[in-house]
């Protein structure tokens, strides 16, 4: 597809083989309304699942046509038709089934965050590489339409040198659909933001220091933080401001980006969150500024939910057959919880705080 001369795609392109067995472990919502419907679409072989819940995991087979229903994470592990593990349970959990799952020899997708312990990611992903197995993480706002197409242009250079970027999202969030998320003490970068930090670095690399600000909403019924400014400086001009609010009663509610560069800006909008989960298609609109006042907009179809849960697991599988890392690769989302971990210092110290600072241990 053709952008004011620039080459875009938002279609998540399969790898040569894509057969390899999958078991899934965590029948929960994320599984049911984005994992398995992608995987549906794109013809990916789920052959068992697992959830400790064992009615969640009955649902879910049946809702999703999954022929085996087993009754331990063993069983599942024991399997060898079964070749990648797809993790999406809670995340103080996740560690010790995707250690056995690395033990097992499986690759494997995990859930994120990758874990809330800095520590035991870098575990996580150090045991991976020891066993020879591959580990992505689902960061899969990489393949959101809006995310991947701004990518593909700052690629091309249809931006020039970015100084200006910035995601900006006053919604209403349903928190109740998690429960356990809205006991947490860490709640918004943790779980929500980790998207936009994560897709911040896909776009312009690791900032070198990060300031955070953390707030709540008066009378909030959840535990953590739910309004947040993030603010990732660069060595260069570049500075990113992530600017969250999950408090926004009124009919006004937007989740929108804008990347401003030397030679063109990119707005757009995030589809996804103006009615989650169902949401809407993000839009995406380049003004190159040789062309002042003239917006091209993109045709954009991949949903952040669950379209481009295709993109994580695509890339774990292109990596096991052609080498090289998944894109979101465990020891790349090392940087993301990095990110994450420096954004809780700052606001916790009331100080900026550097990438370097966070360190396993
Ligand atoms: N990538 C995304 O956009 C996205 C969106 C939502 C949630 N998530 C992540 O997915 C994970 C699951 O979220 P959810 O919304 O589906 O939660 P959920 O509470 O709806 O479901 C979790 C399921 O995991 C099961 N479970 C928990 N621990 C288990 C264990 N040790 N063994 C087997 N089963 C276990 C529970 O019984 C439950 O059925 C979380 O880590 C969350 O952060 C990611």
């Amino acid at each position: 597809m053709n952008l004011a001369g620039y080459d875009i795609s938002d279609r998540i392109d399969l790898p040569p083989k894509i057969d390899y067995g999958i078991g899934v472990v965590g029948c929960g919502g994320i599984v049911n309304y984005a994992h398995l419907p992608a995987y549906r679409a794109a013809g990916f072989r789920v052959l068992a699942c697992y959830d400790r819940n064992p009615a969640a995991a009955e649902r879910t087979a049946r809702d999703h046509d999954i022929s085996r229903v087993v009754a331990s994470l063993d069983e599942l592990l024991a399997d060898e038709a079964i070749q990648i593990v797809d993790i999406a349970i809670s995340p103080w959990d996740q560690f010790t089934v995707a250690q056995c799952a690395v033990a097992a020899g499986k690759h494997l997708l995990c859930q994120k965050p990758l874990s809330d312990d800095y520590a035991k990611a870098v575990a996580l992903v150090d045991a991976a590489r020891a066993a020879g197995v591959k580990l992505a993480v689902n960061q899969q706002m990489r393949w959101d339409a809006g995310i991947r197409v701004s990518k593909q242009l700052l690629e091309q250079g249809a931006l020039g040198e970015v100084a200006d970027a910035r995601i900006e999202v006053s919604i209403r969030t349903p928190w109740h659909m998690w429960p356990w998320m809205a006991e947490s003490d860490r709640l918004e970068v943790m779980y929500h933001s980790i998207h936009y930090l994560d897709s911040v670095r896909a776009l312009f690399g690791d900032p070198s220091r990060v300031a955070a600000f953390h707030a709540r909403w008066p009378g909030q019924p959840e535990t953590g933080e739910t309004r947040t400014l993030t603010l990732l400086e660069y060595p260069g001009d570049l500075r990113v401001v992530v600017d969250v609010n999950h408090h926004n009663w009124s009919d006004d509610a937007y989740a929108r980006f804008r990347w401003l560069g030397t030679d063109g800006i990119v707005r757009g909008t995030i589809g996804l969150l103006y009615d989650y989960p169902t949401g809407r298609v993000d839009t995406l609109e380049f003004q190159p500024k040789a062309e002042p006042l003239r917006w091209h907009a993109a045709d954009l179809a991949t949903r952040w939910i669950p379209d481009a849960f295709v993109g994580p697991m695509a890339s774990l599988m292109r990596s096991i057959q052609m080498g090289g890392e998944p894109l979101t690769s465990g020891a790349d989302n090392l940087g993301t919880l990095r990110t994450v971990a420096a954004a809780y210092r700052s606001a916790t110290e009331g100080r900026s705080v550097a990438l370097d600072e966070i360190a396993a241990g």
